[in-house]
């Protein structure tokens, strides 16, 4: 008898690919990205890295790819949590266009390879006009994370699927992390507050680890069902919005199907034109004080004949083609469910179209030219 194997299939622990080992991987990052992080005595986050830098008045994001979306995303969150403005650019965009940096001010990079040339730039324009840049990274001793004037690690893990999973989801953690650590110093949370975050925090690795196996049966039911599609809306508002733009992202480049992600308000100027009923939607519907707007927008599509697959909670009793239903966390832990069903779906539809999923065309893993 021989024995079939070789070091790849060895390293994906059983796993058809990478990515999907890496989406499945997601509870443990979570619980690593953790880990050391919370003070459960005094219900506080802790960044040690972070004691002797100043509290920003004003925080710029700059980044590429899935690690702006994370950016994004987390501009929601530190504005409402901590009360920073946040200005979240693209990389290439902000080191081309001049931008108004003033001494001291404060930037952070966010890159999981810490090399993506773009963001490298960013980073040496913005310490040149003398501001201050944290690096957030996944990669040790990366050039971002050597030149940053403070590194914060994700603890993601080496990632190996070109197309990035859970680096968003470290990425996140850390950003929600960060905004209640600095909203804690600037003394904007009730003890009741930090409590129940940080309580459903720490139960979030368990939390997510036993719904990935339900939400990968259904991506792969989806997937299968809406395989004629050439093309696909992801929508969503507020926090949704960044998830939306990162689902349409990936089913783009693994599946190499047209898809655009909108915040779902803006649909109604330019976008519903090409709604027809060979143009389905990605529709990100949880139960939250969006929920009625989203709904209003997602009949606009219906009555289009768009076909809508929503990801939704039971109680948001949406009529609609393919309602998804997950559990009903509150916001933002939610978002930590969203985000592997739509790497899932992206996964699921990209392998039922034959590509291959961890090496897609045109794409590198870390870009290190402009
Ligand atoms: C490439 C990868 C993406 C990644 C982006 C930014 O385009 O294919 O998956 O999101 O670079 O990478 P970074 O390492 O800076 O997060």
């Amino acid at each position: 008898t021989t024995i079939n194997w070789d070091i790849q299939s060895a390293q994906k622990s059983g796993y058809k690919h990478f990515m999907l080992k890496e989406i499945f991987e997601q509870p443990k990052v979570i619980q690593d990205c953790l880990r050391g992080r919370i003070d459960e005595c005094e219900n506080t986050v802790l960044f040690s890295e972070l004691e002797n830098f100043p509290l920003p008045a004003r925080l710029n994001i700059v980044a590429c790819g899935t690690s702006f979306h994370a950016g994004m995303w987390a501009k929601y969150i530190l504005e409402q949590i901590a009360h920073i403005p946040v200005e979240v650019d693209i990389a290439s965009e902000f080191r081309y266009r001049n931008p108004l940096i003033n001494k001291n001010d404060v930037i952070m990079v966010i890159s999981q390879s810490g090399e993506t040339a773009d963001t490298l730039a960013g980073l040496r324009l913005a310490k040149e006009k003398n501001a201050k840049v944290i690096g957030l990274c996944n990669v040790v001793g990366s050039s971002i994370a050597r030149e940053a004037d403070v590194v914060i690690y994700t603890q993601a893990g080496p990632e190996i699927s070109v197309a990035s999973t859970k680096a968003m989801c470290s990425q996140m953690i850390m950003l929600f992390l960060l905004s209640l650590y600095w909203g804690n110093k600037k003394q904007l949370l009730t003890p009741n507050f930090k409590s129940q975050y940080i309580a459903h925090l720490l139960e979030l690795p368990e939390q997510i680890e036993t719904n990935l196996q339900i939400l990968h049966q259904k991506a792969n039911h989806l997937a299968h069902k809406y395989s004629w599609a050439n093309s696909f809306f992801y929508l969503g508002r507020g926090l949704n919005y960044p998830l939306a733009l990162e689902g349409a992202l990936k089913l783009k480049e693994i599946s190499y199907i047209h898809a655009e992600g909108y915040a779902a308000g803006e649909m109604k100027h330019g976008p519903i034109a090409l709604i027809d009923p060979q143009f389905p939607t990605f529709a990100l519907a949880p139960e939250d004080e969006l929920l009625p707007k989203v709904k209003s927008n997602l009949e606009e599509v219906q009555a289009r004949g768009g076909k809508i697959i929503a990801l939704t909670n039971i109680n948001s009793k949406l009529e609609v083609d393919d309602p998804w239903i997950i559990p009903n966390f509150k916001s933002p832990f939610i978002s930590f469910l969203i985000l592997p069903a739509l790497q899932l779906f992206a996964y699921e539809m990209a392998v039922y179209l034959g590509k291959d999923v961890d090496q897609p065309r045109n794409l590198a893993k870390s870009v290190t030219v402009e």
